[in-house]
């Protein structure tokens, strides 16, 4: 009898073409890790291909024995005990590059709505209150000459600041360490977060969620920005505490936000910041492109492969599994 292929579990349905270099050696089961189904494959499974929104945990990594390799299909692992993974000796795989224009061509996207305030001009338009022409009908902000304040200078950080310098928008970072290369090509001068906040007209949320991030922008910090200044976060929803943010919206701490992540995921419909014509939301769809997504996809079948085979995965996002020599 040959060898039984390993069982990889996928926890959502993905296009299969996506999928296709772990058809010849795996055997594939795709289904919610909620699914009755599922949780009886989950002892047998080798390997796990995650979402972004899937919880993997002491507690599922207890059901899953065998489990070798955890591929998230995301540059994000904040859904992901990475502590756990690592006592356990499992890889945890991610997707860093490949979606790193899409989102930043997102990041971007979400900076000029909010500043060009588009969404109150499509609403009114739409809503009949497009009247005759008007010298001073939805004025925006002005981008040239401006400053925009990036937290968190990573990849995404970074395609980021090389599109904003085309839109002549002067570049101040927060970062754990100097970018010397984007102080040299750019010209970004790296500030605290308090001194970004107070000095910026644009701030920009590009930094991973983890403990030391969880809730970074609060009532102080919303309090520090500019009245006249716009906030973007293009990361995580819980980095920004979004009561706050409700408040500072209404009551004029700051001009406006646009969103591309909430706390919670999704925002509910009634949710209050829907009803706020100076906040912006969008559903999560930073990497949202048909290339970007299959990019993603197909690199997180490598990981896996990797993981499976024993080889070290392309992208770890827990590279101590493997001892201090790797
Ligand atoms: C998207 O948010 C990702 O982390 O890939």
């Amino acid at each position: 009898m040959p060898p039984s292929k390993p069982l990889v579990l996928v926890t959502r349905p993905i296009p299969t073409d996506w999928l296709s270099s772990l058809e010849k050696s795996c055997e594939i089961f795709v289904g919610l890790l909620s699914e009755p189904e599922t949780q009886a494959r989950l002892a047998e499974a080798e390997g796990l291909y995650s979402l972004l929104i899937d919880r993997v945990d002491e507690a599922l990594l207890q059901k899953m024995p065998r489990v070798r390799v955890v591929s998230n299909m995301a540059v994000g692992v904040d859904n992901i005990d990475l502590a756990a993974c690592t006592r356990h000796g499992i890889p945890v795989g991610n997707t860093p590059g490949v979606l790193t224009d899409a989102t930043a061509d997102l990041t971007m996207a979400l900076l000029l709505t909010a500043a060009r305030r588009l969404p109150e001009a499509n609403a009114d338009a739409r809503a009949g209150r497009w009247g005759k022409w008007s010298p001073t009908a939805w004025l925006g902000a002005d981008l040239r000459g401006a400053t925009l304040g990036i937290v968190g200078l990573g990849k995404i950080g970074q395609a980021v600041a090389a599109r904003a310098v085309g839109f002549g928008l002067r570049l101040v970072y927060a970062a754990h360490s100097v970018k010397p290369e984007a102080e040299a090509q750019w010209g970004a001068v790296r500030l605290s977060l308090q001194e970004l906040l107070r000095q910026s007209d644009f701030v920009i949320i590009l930094v991973p969620l983890n403990a030391e991030t969880r809730s970074l922008i609060g009532e102080n910090e919303l309090r520090a920005m500019k009245p006249s200044a716009i906030l973007v976060n293009a990361a995580r929803g819980p980095i920004v505490d979004t009561a706050a943010l409700q408040r500072a919206l209404s009551e004029n701490w700051i001009a406006g936000a646009a969103l591309d992540v909430t706390d919670p995921e999704p925002l509910p419909p009634d949710h209050p910041l829907y009803t706020l014509p100076n906040c912006f939301i969008a559903p999560h769809i930073g990497s949202a492109t048909r290339g970007t997504r299959r990019g993603m996809a197909e690199l997180a079948c490598e990981n896996l492969l990797a993981g499976l085979e024993g080889r070290q995965l392309i992208h770890c996002a827990n590279p101590e599994v493997y001892g201090s020599d790797a």
